[in-house]
């Protein structure tokens, strides 16, 4: 099983972003995490990270017929990008949406996502935890369909 890893916008910047709502951790070693549980549940990674729409949208559809589902945190594409999902849609690719911070405890443009009632699942809240909780519902869910 292959599973897609994509970031969006400024998520580059982690660990210097931000650092008292989004942590210490630079995204290398919270990717290095993600990866040492990909190992362990068996399955292949691939990461993306991008702070260009377009880029994350040419992303997914090269991942069609090529992974099995993707794990995306979108960053501010979230609240804004008709576009995102609409990719999604196409591609019909299984996703599960991820955040460092719980966005509902945050400003009210961040309350809504334009990507959740798609979604596989939607996990927030938990710092890099966020990461590696929906890379296990996301994979356990896969297999369960098989
Ligand atoms: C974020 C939350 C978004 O609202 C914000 O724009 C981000 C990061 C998170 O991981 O908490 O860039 O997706």
């Amino acid at each position: 099983m292959k599973i897609l890893v994509i970031n969006g916008p400024n998520l580059n910047l982690l660990g210097q972003r931000e650092p008292g709502v989004y942590g210490a951790d630079s995204l290398d070693a919270i990717l290095a995490r993600l990866t040492a549980l990909a190992i362990d549940l068996g399955v292949q990674l691939d990461t993306f990270q991008s702070n260009h729409e377009g880029a994350l949208i040419d992303r997914l559809h090269a991942a069609m017929g090529e992974v099995d589902g993707v794990l995306i945190n979108p960053g501010a594409y979230t609240h804004t990008s008709i576009a995102l999902r609409d990719a999604f849609l196409a591609t019909r690719l299984p996703f599960v949406e991820v955040h460092l911070s719980n966005v509902y405890a945050r400003e009210a443009f961040r309350h809504k996502s334009l990507l959740a009632d798609i979604a596989r699942g939607q996990v927030m809240g938990f710092g890099p935890d966020s990461y590696m909780l929906g890379l296990r519902g996301l994979v356990d869910g896969l297999r369960r369909a098989r």
